[in-house]
């Protein structure tokens, strides 16, 4: 499957994944040193979404194209912003051809969506073709900013998977998108002629959540690995995880506001598309 589309989770995706007042603007400071040097820069933003981060750099005015596959995710942007300032939108499928020209883009950046993709090395040849010589791509996850601390309520998912497990739902079903590892990423994005670097561009708070929300958010199919799940399966697993959390669950209404970060890989060519290895490694 290389196309999620959030259409379903428009109703509910704020409520559940924004970031507390300030953090985007935050993320938008950490962000522009990578458009030091360009002239006029133009920022694509893939898979934008509800513009969680995208709307603080329509605000701040920088001339920013967001694209997803979801309409309805990309709706809610303009009413984050004073005025309905004019935004620029598109429908696109990231994991086809982008519909923008050669060396289009000073910065392109994707936020919690590569884990989504299928054929993300494609999309990478897409973003290295817009990208003008010596722009950056930031790939970009959040992470417990400790990775030895995890969060309480992360034991549900812990959970989660083992009960869908004994129900049968093989490993690939559990995760319809595989989790590469960085490593992964920055092997191949090297080996196109790259530089590639781990950035840690801000660390945050998170909203705090309880074991309970998190079961909540399992119960309704907030998250989008749980999407393609039968009706009478998650049923299943559903009972089977509240009486998890109503047994043997330690602190079911805990309320934990995890210590995050944008952790971001960045990758940088410098030249054509042409002897990428060759040149990249002459520039910087
Ligand atoms: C987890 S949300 C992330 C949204 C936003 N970047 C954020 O951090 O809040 C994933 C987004 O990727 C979009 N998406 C998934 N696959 C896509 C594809 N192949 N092309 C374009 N958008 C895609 C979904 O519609 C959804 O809006």
């Amino acid at each position: 499957m290389t196309t999620v589309n959030y259409d379903r989770a428009v109703a509910y995706y704020d409520a559940t994944r924004a970031f507390r007042s300030g953090v985007a603007a935050q993320y938008r400071q950490a962000v522009l040193p990578y458009l030091a040097g360009h002239d006029n820069p133009r920022i694509l933003e893939l898979a934008i979404g509800t513009g969680l981060i995208g709307a603080s750099f329509f605000a701040g005015g920088d001339s920013y194209v967001g694209v997803d596959i979801s309409r309805g995710m990309m709706g809610r942007i303009a009413p984050k912003l004073d005025n309905e300032k004019a935004v620029d939108l598109a429908q696109v499928d990231i994991a086809q051809r982008l519909p923008f020209a050669d060396d289009s883009f000073s910065l392109v950046q994707a936020v919690r969506v590569f884990h989504l993709l299928d054929d993300w090395q494609r999309c990478i040849q897409e973003v290295r073709r817009v990208l003008k010589a010596g722009g950056h791509l930031l790939i970009v996850r959040v992470a417990p900013l400790d990775s030895e601390a995890q969060p309480p309520w992360a034991v549900v998912h812990g959970k989660w998977d083992e009960i869908l497990a004994n129900l049968g739902v093989g490993a690939d079903g559990i995760r319809h998108g595989i989790f590469r590892t960085d490593d992964m990423m920055m092997e191949h994005l090297s080996a196109t002629g790259a530089r590639v670097q781990i950035v840690d561009l801000l660390p945050y708070t998170e909203r705090a959540v309880s074991c309970r929300m998190m079961v909540e958010r399992r119960r309704r199919k907030m998250f989008s690995s749980d999407w393609h799940l039968p009706a009478d399966l998650h049923a299943r697993a559903v009972q089977q995880l509240n009486r998890w959390l109503e047994t043997d669950c330690a602190e079911p209404d805990e309320m934990h506001a995890q210590a995050m970060v944008f952790r971001a890989i960045v990758a940088r060519w410098g030249h054509s598309q042409e002897n990428g290895s060759r040149v990249a490694r002459a520039s910087d």
